[in-house]
């Protein structure tokens, strides 16, 4: 799978964002505090929430996963 450049400005991967998700993160706030993509000019903002709302779509919640991490 080709690499995906998220956020420019911080050069923040698709990748990186999934594996913040996949930890419990479930909110772009915390996808920003996590790996600062969107936390500059804010381009990004929209595909950054595309992720997210794709990810909730799809992976069921984890409780215990997100209480382990402290989200
Ligand atoms: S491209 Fe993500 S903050 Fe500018």
């Amino acid at each position: 799978m080709a690499r995906k450049l998220v956020c420019i400005c911080n050069l923040v991967e698709e990748k990186e964002i999934r594996q913040v998700l996949d930890k419990g993160a479930d909110s772009i706030e915390l996808i920003q505090e996590h790996t600062r993509a969107g936390t500059s000019c804010g381009r990004c903002l929209m595909e950054i929430d595309v992720i997210v709302e794709e990810h909730k779509k799809k992976k069921p919640e984890d409780q215990q996963q997100r209480l382990d991490l402290g989200f």
